[in-house]
């Protein structure tokens, strides 16, 4: 494990040991779970397979969201891979984790054409009815009292906006779906129940379709409870009808959750694409927060080292909302801002305190020059001291004249770190991160005080992340 993930997990989970006094807790106001429960919402994650085993990824998940959803183990091929033999290992397994760290359950999923063990599609037709509802039944009452909601149906729709044919309309046509739902109601009358869909987000053929399915079932009197979105976008392309579709569905007394959030941009992610991608998540939680009917956003997998982008669509990944070393991106960053926090690790004008010396960033002696580079210094509260963090991620000073600046746009370690007019380029952009780093967007790199020194006048530079305390600031 690199000692940055360590720092990280220490930095981020309930029992810190009093050794390593580096990377401070995340300020509890500043974690995404706090500031979505402020806003009477939830912020969810999905946790598939080793995750659950893995410290790095738990201390992330049970500190920054509330809400968990099992990205595999509560489909029917883990749960019930032969007629009658069910398999809860799993899922109990996340429900444990869940529990433990005070998060909720999302239930998912109970009716899906994939994932499907092979004896179903083999049964004869007379007989999927009674499957299905046996599966429905033993499964939501397993977990009973222990899910907030059930992704009953998952993905019936065909892009048309027809039916997608599979074992179930096979056997019963439309009326699965009806009778899908009141078993599930019938076994946990408590739980919200979903259709969950994809390209369903903006107004569409597809929307459309569910739109009137949703109608229909309601007025048949069927327990339908929401309806997911599950929201795999592509970078740059959150449809501007998502809000009104939103809108219309919550009008119809149903819940909008938005269920699998990511946002995938071509390999290698260029830093344009990744400010984009911050864009993208903001948007997609103004939405949220915009429908009283929305209860939360779940992304999809923790960090981009575990997301199924990779494998499912070549050539693309980096869809979440940390790094492959589970380093929050500008997207966290966006997402936090956008549930009304300060922007993590302070708020967003004052001193940038180092916090390893105790002392302050300082343009030397209130230069203006193009080109000086930073050092730090005894806090003053001069001009030459006061930084502002902008939404586009600048790092401003002198009312906005002048930026903090990764020197020739260099992206190895040692490079200056120097004044320069504000440009807007990516080599003036910077993540205040959760966890006390100042990372250059550009770089990856820390913000890093020359060989750990606490002397006055040692200059400032952009370093490999170590975890260590001359990497640590704070703003504001
Ligand atoms: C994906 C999982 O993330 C993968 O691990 C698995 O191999 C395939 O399924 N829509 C859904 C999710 O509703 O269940 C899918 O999850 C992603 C698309």
């Amino acid at each position: 494990m690199r000692p940055f993930i360590r720092t990280l997990a220490l930095a981020t989970g309930l029992a810190v040991a009093p050794v390593l006094a580096v990377a401070p807790p995340a300020d509890a106001a500043s974690t995404l779970r706090s500031l979505a429960e402020a806003q009477h919402r939830y912020i969810g994650t999905e946790l598939t397979g080793n995750m659950v085993n893995n410290a790095t990824i738990t201390s992330l998940a049970g500190t920054q969201f509330d809400v968990v959803t099992p990205g595999n183990e509560m489909k029917w091929d883990t749960i019930e891979p032969g007629n009658g033999s069910y398999n809860f290992g799993p899922g109990d397994n996340v429900v444990s984790f869940a529990q433990a760290h005070a998060m909720r359950v999302r239930g998912h999923n109970l009716v899906w054409h994939a994932q499907l063990p092979g004896w179903v599609n083999s049964l004869p037709r007379n007989q999927v009815q009674g499957a299905m509802e046996a599966h429905i039944t033993t499964e939501v009452n397993h977990y009973k009292g222990k899910i907030y909601a059930w992704d009953v149906i998952n993905e019936p729709f065909n892009e048309d906006g027809s039916l997608r044919q599979d074992a179930f309309t096979a056997a019963m046509g439309t009326g699965y779906l009806a009778d899908a739902i009141r078993t599930a109601h019938t076994a946990d009358p408590a739980a919200v129940l979903y259709i969950n869909d994809y390209n369903i987000e903006g107004q569409n053929a597809k929307s459309n379709a569910l739109y009137s399915l949703a109608q229909s079932l309601l007025s048949q009197g069927v327990p339908l409870g929401g309806i997911g979105l599950e929201s795999h976008f592509i970078v740059g392309q959150v449809p501007s009808s998502m809000l009104a579709n939103m809108q219309r569905f919550a009008a119809l007394g149903l819940d909008v959750a938005i269920t699998e959030l990511d946002d995938r941009v071509p390999l290698p992610a260029s830093s344009g694409n990744l400010q984009q991608q911050a864009t993208d998540y903001a948007t997609v939680v103004k939405n949220c927060l915009a429908v009283t009917r929305c209860p939360g956003v779940s992304q999809w997998g923790v960090g981009d080292a575990d997301s199924w982008i990779p494998g499912t669509f070549p050539g693309y990944g980096a869809a979440s909302m940390y790094d492959n070393n589970y380093r929050p991106k500008p997207a966290y960053t966006a997402t936090a801002t956008a549930l009304g926090g300060p922007p993590p690790g302070g708020g967003g004008t004052g001193p940038l305190r180092a916090v390893g010396a105790g002392k302050c960033l300082d343009v030397p002696d209130s230069t203006t020059t193009a080109g000086t580079q930073l050092q730090i210094r005894d806090c003053s509260g001069g001009a030459n001291q006061t930084f502002t963090l902008s939404s586009s991620g600048a790092l401003s000073v002198y009312n906005g004249a002048d930026c903090l600046d990764a020197s020739g746009r260099g992206t190895s370690p040692g490079t200056k770190v120097i004044i320069w007019p504000c440009s807007g380029q990516a080599n003036q952009q910077w993540a205040v991160n959760a966890d006390g780093t100042v990372t250059g967007v550009q770089s990856g790199l820390c913000l890093d005080v020359t060989g750990a020194s606490t002397a006055n006048g040692t200059l400032v530079e952009l370093w490999t992340c170590t975890g260590r305390s001359n990497q640590q600031w704070t703003l504001g």
